[in-house]
């Protein structure tokens, strides 16, 4: 027996790969963006942002680390599981983090298995090059779409000496290049180009067949993708040169705050409109009587 599921009339119309790459060929720009709770996650997919990525970028944002290196794969299936229940519409995309696919590429399939299973991503975010090419080959065997990421890879911060930007010689623009062709030849959706010059992925996103999303990578690739937090200022440092700010959400937490405190200290919140009351005729009563249980 077969069940075909039809969307309900009011439901949007869910984004899927075949319907990126349709972008790409189009030259319509996907916008990406990152989420990692549910709050956020229902404004993101609310806004009509195509492709949601629980990046390993909630270490920093959301958990207070330095680097990505130290969240788990438990913790990124707990965020990646509250975006899901919050999304209708965009691509739910987890990010597999650092040491999820670096001992061997069975114990790579595994985990991704866990986060489409588990918490319901219909994809995967790998970090890296040729390196990848036999796990991009097998997860795409498996029907889990996996999205490279080239260029400025954060897991490989201490490789890179920190956070610097990636392909500014000849030699490293070839192998831009060369990983690039190499994981669409494997297989990948997607590719996630960030932190190189916007010439390079310029290059890379005419050479390739599949669509390409920068962060840092100019204006040339097939979408964009940003940080939520970023976006919004909840970062508590000063953004990157390829951050553009759309709204204070400090600021705007920040008079929110103040304004709660004061009001609980000058006792005007809660006002009686923000109480509840009893009926007239027991509160009447509780005037004289003494109340037992
Ligand atoms: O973790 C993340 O947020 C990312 C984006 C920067 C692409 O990998």
């Amino acid at each position: 027996m077969s069940v075909v599921h039809f969307p309900s009339a009011d439901a949007p119309a869910p984004v899927t790969f075949p319907a990126l790459q349709e972008k790409k060929q189009r030259g319509r720009p996907i916008v990406a963006l990152t989420a990692y709770d549910y709050a956020t996650a229902r404004l993101v997919d609310e806004a009509g942002i195509d492709l949601i990525l629980v990046g390993d970028s909630l270490a920093q944002v959301v958990l207070g680390y330095d680097t990505t290196l130290p969240v788990t794969v438990d913790e990124m299936l707990h965020h990646t599981r509250a975006v899901r229940r919050a999304v209708r519409r965009a691509l739910v995309v987890a990010d597999m983090p650092w040491g999820s696919y670096h001992r061997s590429v069975e114990d790579g399939v595994g985990n991704a298995v866990r986060f489409v299973k588990e918490a319901g991503a219909q994809a995967v975010k790998i970090e890296g090059g040729a390196a990848r090419a036999e796990l991009v080959e097998r997860l795409t065997a498996a029907e889990i779409p996996v999205l490279g990421h080239l260029g400025l890879t954060p897991q490989s911060v201490h490789r890179m000496g920190g956070y610097r930007v990636q392909g500014k010689t000849l030699g490293a623009i070839g192998t831009l290049l060369h990983d690039a062709h190499i994981l669409e030849s494997a297989g990948a959706a997607l590719l996630v180009l960030e932190g190189i010059p916007r010439e390079v992925a310029a290059r890379i996103t005419a050479e390739v067949g599949i669509p390409t999303i920068g962060i840092g990578a100019g204006p040339s690739c097939d979408g964009q993708i940003l940080v939520f937090h970023d976006l919004v200022n909840l970062t508590f440092a000063p953004p990157a040169k390829f951050v553009r700010q759309y709204g204070d959400a400090a600021e705007l937490f920040r008079s929110a705050l103040a304004a709660y405190r004061r009001d609980v200290e000058q006792g005007v919140f809660p006002a009686d409109a923000e109480s509840y009351h009893l009926p007239k005729d027991v509160a009447e009563s509780l005037e004289t009587a003494s109340p037992r249980a």
